[in-house]
């Protein structure tokens, strides 16, 4: 085929994308439900049979392993998820905090959890979602209930584990389905954690919590669809973290080694921050450091800088890390658990599931791995809305999405004048294109060549995607 036609179909193809573009699903590609399953490694989607996930792949993107944030724990986790920040940078740094300048102790369990200065060091995407003037919905997030900058999600349920993960749905797609829509849903579900906990993840039996996350993710689909938003919403499901196998024989006992007396622990196993009490840190700090070669105690300024872990005043004077495996406690006495998390984020145990699908994401793609601080700028490409600085990177998993659009194609439109250039523009374009297509056919039709959707598919489609990432 010569070159001057091809360049004419070449530019016809990009006309016509330009006027139609703007018209096709753009505002679908702004529908967003991000899913959490508390404790899903990233590897139990290939222990069992797992159809539902298995059609998110083959729909969507799958991403292999995600490694996750410094500490591996629940809501350190969550609010990466959510912010793109590391722990250190976004605030919840454990699941049990002090923070000395507050003079206040945390429990993700307590009360304490309502109190918005410890989520108040960043702000969740949520919350600037809302800003941008959209509207979010969250069943059951970690910090989702809690005003933060005087800010509660436009709906949202109060925490109470007690409400079924089908109740939590039906909220969901019920926020979504009404006439002041979200476009930003959020959910939680507690398990896999829990049974991972008490069962370890090596037990036979977590093959059934896993098959019934497997039933509960094929329930949301079907919701979805039923609601006729299956195809509209973009939806990612993936976790904070992974799980890993215990042993009663690999328990280490602070007790053995430094008095109660002369500090407090925060936070349980296996990493666990240390402070001693006032003019002890030296004596304390000697006493553990050589005591067990199974632990790893850092003083604060000698956490390893890939942590990300250091520069927050809620991260304590003596952080003790206990390798992959093991178990630190005062004592002996209480309950024991058989699977647990919160290990070096490098760990491929800690780290969670992650498929997503929808008109944003790219179709059976599978990636090798991602940082789930990458997540949060993804998200503020989907939902079209400006990322607030983070610690992810939008390149590093652009990948993942189809990119068929780019706000900067569209212009600028002022929602309260309606643009008669634009609409005027857009029928005279329509209209000229339309006879140029004519013309154009006519002449293609009396050369005989090759059926003219073909040709523009192949000519035209790779170069229109380049011309749109301009
Ligand atoms: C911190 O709070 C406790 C009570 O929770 C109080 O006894 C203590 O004096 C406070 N410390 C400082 C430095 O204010
Ligand atoms: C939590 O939900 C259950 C089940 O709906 C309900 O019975 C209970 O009262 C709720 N608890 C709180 C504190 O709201
Ligand atoms: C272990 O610690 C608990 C408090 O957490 C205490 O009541 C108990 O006496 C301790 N047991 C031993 C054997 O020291
Ligand atoms: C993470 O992002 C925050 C906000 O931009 C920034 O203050 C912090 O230094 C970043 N951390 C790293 C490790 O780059
Ligand atoms: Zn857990």
């Amino acid at each position: 085929m010569n070159i001057i036609l091809m360049r004419k179909m070449y530019l016809l193809s990009c006309l016509l994308a330009l006027l139609l573009l703007p018209l096709s699903h753009q505002e679908e590609h702004r529908k967003l439900l991000l899913v959490s399953f508390d404790g899903f490694r990233w590897d139990y989607v290939n222990r069992v049979p797992t159809p539902n996930f298995r059609a998110l792949m083959e729909e969507g993107v799958q991403v292999e392993r995600v490694e996750n944030t410094y500490i591996t724990k629940t809501f350190p986790n969550h609010y990466t998820l959510v912010t793109g920040l590391h722990a250190e940078s976004h605030g919840i740094v454990a699941n049990e905090m002090y923070d000395p300048v507050l003079n206040r102790s945390f429990s993700m369990d307590g009360p304490e959890v309502y109190d918005s200065r410890w989520w108040e060091e960043a702000v969740p995407l949520w919350v600037t979602n809302q800003m941008a003037g959209h509207r979010s919905g969250a069943a059951m997030w970690p910090g989702s209930d809690v005003s933060i900058g005087g800010v509660y999600p436009s709906r949202y349920m109060t925490y109470n584990a007690s409400i079924s993960f089908n109740m939590r749905v039906e909220k969901l797609i019920s926020w979504f389905s009404e006439p002041e829509e979200i476009n930003f849903g959020m959910l939680y579900w507690e398990e896999p954690d829990e049974s991972g906990h008490n069962l370890g993840p090596e037990s036979p039996l977590m093959d059934v919590v896993i098959e019934d996350i497997d039933l509960k993710l094929g329930f949301l689909r079907d919701k979805l669809k039923k609601a006729g938003l299956y195809d509209k919403i973009n939806l990612i499901v993936t976790s904070d973290h992974g799980m890993t196998q215990l042993s009663r024989d690999k328990v280490i006992e602070l007790d053995a080694y430094v008095s109660r007396d002369l500090y407090t622990m925060i936070d349980k196993s296996p990493v666990v921050g240390i402070l001693p009490k006032e003019g002890k840190f030296h004596e304390v700090y000697n006493m553990l450091e050589n005591a067990n070669p199974n632990m790893v105690v850092y003083k604060k300024e000698n956490i390893p800088k890939y942590f990300h872990y250091t520069h927050n005043v809620r991260i304590l004077p003596i952080i003790i890390e206990v390798k992959e495996g093991w178990t630190i406690v005062q004592n002996k006495t209480g309950s024991f658990m058989l699977g647990n998390h919160g290990y070096d984020n490098y760990l491929p145990s800690m780290h969670p599931v992650f498929v997503a699908r929808g008109p944003s994401f790219r179709t059976g793609y599978i990636k090798n791995s991602m940082r789930s601080v990458d997540l949060y700028p993804l998200m503020c490409r989907v939902l079209g809305i400006q990322a607030l600085p983070n610690n992810g990177s939008l390149m590093s998993v652009k990948d993942l999405l189809v990119e068929t659009f780019t706000p900067r194609l569209v212009p600028p439109s002022k929602p309260t004048e309606p643009s008669y250039a634009w609409a005027v523009g857009t029928v005279l374009g329509s209209g000229l294109v339309l006879g140029f297509l004519i013309t154009f056919v006519k002449k293609l039709t009396q050369r005989q060549l090759p059926s003219l959707p073909l040709t523009n598919r192949e000519i035209s489609q790779p170069l229109l995607r380049e011309e749109l990432r301009l």
